[in-house]
């Protein structure tokens, strides 16, 4: 078991910049420095507000988007570049919802994931399955799909500043969770898939997001195969996700 795991708060639209200020205030009341790795993605507004307290605090920023090209005409965009100047040392990409509502296809995302990597970025790549899809027996298929063209032109040092996030579309924001068997499967499906197309018996990062609350993070991150947990909507209460956190920080106690 990787002995180091990821806690990443997705906040999506959620938080002004005084909130997101408020909240990591009251996230850090009473607390040390945590051993695992804990990256919060607020809104681009907030980062650089929040930068000097989280960075201190031994709390790494990450944001939830990123344009592909370095600057220029697209207005409207942030580049990986302008996100490394503010400290941001991660970037969430492929996330379904940006696949669904914003048309984000896996080349785009390509585009994305190489431009991120070259600003020194790490990336947290998003794979998932609808609902629909994992009642046709596509699951694997459609993973692996995104995988392919998510990662394409990658070499295999590259993949060391990858973490690929097994979303089920179904799960996010639903309450629903899948079974760990599941996703121990889907995980030893990437292993196999990074080892054919890479040549590489190297082992990505890998971490579930779907659903994952105080209740049921433990099972998640007692998985050996599972490096962390991305969270939406617990994560956006600083009880809750301080609980979060230290239920992962207790882990290895016993
Ligand atoms: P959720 O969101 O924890 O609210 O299900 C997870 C995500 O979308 O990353």
């Amino acid at each position: 078991m990787n002995s180091k795991k990821y806690l990443i708060a997705n906040w999506k639209m959620n938080k002004t910049v005084e909130e997101s200020v408020t909240f990591i205030r009251e996230l850090l009341k009473n607390s040390k420095l945590y051993k695992n790795e804990v990256i919060i993605c607020p809104t681009f507004l907030s980062l650089d507000a929040m930068r000097e307290t989280c960075l201190k605090n031994g709390i790494k920023l990450g944001a939830q988007n990123c344009h592909f090209e370095v600057q220029g005409a697209f207005t409207g965009e942030i580049s990986a570049e302008m996100l490394r100047s503010l400290g941001v040392e991660y970037v969430i990409l492929g996330h379904s919802e940006r696949r669904n509502y914003f048309g984000e296809s896996d080349e785009i995302i390509n585009k994305k994931v190489k431009a991120a990597l070259e600003s020194g970025l790490k990336v947290i790549l998003c794979i998932g399955e609808t609902w629909e899809q994992r009642n046709n027996g596509q699951k694997l298929d459609v993973l692996n799909n995104q995988l392919k063209f998510g990662l394409k032109d990658l070499n295999s040092e590259m993949l060391k500043k990858i973490i690929i996030a097994y979303e089920p579309v179904w799960a996010i924001g639903t309450g629903k969770i899948v079974t760990e068997k599941e996703i121990s499967d889907v995980s030893h499906n990437i292993e196999k898939f990074i080892s054919a197309e890479f040549k590489t018996n190297f082992k990505c990062s890998f971490i579930y997001g779907g659903s994952v609350d105080v209740s049921n993070v433990e099972k998640f991150l007692n998985l050996s195969c599972v490096d962390g947990a991305l969270i939406g909507g617990a994560s956006l209460n600083a009880d809750k996700f301080r609980s979060i956190i230290n239920i992962s920080e207790n882990l290895n106690k016993i």
